[in-house]
């Protein structure tokens, strides 16, 4: 860890990451971008209207229209850093808990959890850390460059769309996956496109899912990339269940620290506590910075949107056993023989 210094307010800070994107974001916007660059490419793949979102297959995946682009950047162009940790997730699975666990878990030499400055008391998880898919979409990836290491960074997509200095076993920078039952992730999703589209019918939003037409989905061929990945390689690729850590979140938060190189001691075991305190769903709700507002890459999205509930099982209160039957065959049959079940 590099020597701490003071800022113009006296106040302590240190050169090495995780530092909250925020605080390296300028907020300018490049004249180009990968979209000027990939048009052609993009036009030509199969293409799906889903709610609000414009859909394009692309290597397998339904991909945001305007993603395309900059994952074709992404792919081609991101150079890891050995010590970078990259957080995936399938939308509405966990993604701002477990960017939120890993900022307060990285930081802490810095930003002890408990401190009433930490930056998760002033700023949404997710302009904490940055979001890969609409940074490289807005050709503002010259930005990761300012973060110190270690770089902590997040995206949708799939492992098998990942750059090959990430997923290849020469690499050295960690994956941590999160994913959730698709039941649950299901009526997440619906509630979250809710907020721009209220008429949007459940039944709409359920037949996506199914059908693998959602924003990268098919949910259970993105499952199966990280799944295989972590089997293959538990060093590089953590795979989390959100059910598993709200069963037991000091548990799942020192197996996170320890996979990203940061392992609490024996001593730390009030800060584990502190760390799922600070992060736990009723305190991040209650925030004042998660009541209002956008945030990040978010911009049309409120910042409540992203929390919700909070729960497992919520499905039950939107499905008939019907659909959820039908939901949990589907995925029962894709995930047969690999090792992996939610139902
Ligand atoms: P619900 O809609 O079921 O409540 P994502 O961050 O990937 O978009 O996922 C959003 C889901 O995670 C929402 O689920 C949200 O309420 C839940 N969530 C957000 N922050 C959480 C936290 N700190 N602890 C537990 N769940 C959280």
């Amino acid at each position: 860890m590099a020597p701490a210094t003071t800022n113009n307010n006296n106040k302590p800070v240190t050169k090495s990451g995780p530092v909250p994107f925020k605080e390296v974001d300028d907020g300018s916007v490049p004249d180009h971008t990968p979209k000027e660059e990939f048009g052609e490419l993009v036009a030509a793949l199969p293409r799906k209207q889903q709610s609000i979102l414009e859909l394009r297959l692309y290597q397998g995946f339904w991909l945001p229209e305007h993603w395309v682009p900059g994952t074709i950047v992404f792919q081609r162009r991101f150079a890891p850093r050995p010590d970078d940790v990259i957080l995936a997730s399938y939308p509405k699975c966990g993604t701002t808990w477990l960017k939120a666990l890993a900022f307060a878990v990285m930081a802490r030499d810095a930003h002890p959890p408990a401190h009433p400055d930490h930056p998760l008391r002033r700023l949404n998880p997710h302009d904490c850390i940055p979001f890969i898919d609409e940074i490289f979409a807005g050709g503002e990836d010259a930005k990761l460059d300012l973060l110190p290491s270690p770089r902590l960074m997040n995206t949708h997509l799939p492992f098998t769309l990942l750059p090959d200095p990430v997923t290849n076993n020469g690499g050295t920078c960690r994956v941590v996956y999160v994913c959730r039952d698709p039941k649950d992730m299901a009526v997440s999703l619906w509630h979250f496109l809710r907020r721009r589209h209220p008429d949007l019918p459940f039944a709409d939003t359920f037949e996506s899912v199914c059908d693998g037409t959602v924003p990268v989905g098919p949910v259970w061929d993105h499952v199966l990339s990280y799944w295989r990945a972590s089997q293959a390689n538990q060093d590089r690729v953590l795979f989390l269940k959100y059910e598993d850590l709200l069963r037991d979140p000091a548990g799942n938060v020192r197996w996170l620290a320890a996979f990203m190189g940061r392992p609490f001691l024996a001593d730390e075991e009030a800060a584990v506590q502190d760390v799922v305190e600070l992060c736990s769903f009723e305190k991040m709700k209650g925030l004042e910075v998660n009541k209002a507002g956008t945030s990040g890459a978010y911009k049309a999205m409120p910042r409540d949107a992203f929390f919700r509930k909070g729960v497992a099982g919520d499905w039950a209160n939107h499905m008939s056993p019907e659909m959820a039957a039908r939901l949990d065959g589907v995925v029962r049959e894709k995930l047969q023989g690999t090792g992996l079940a939610f139902s």
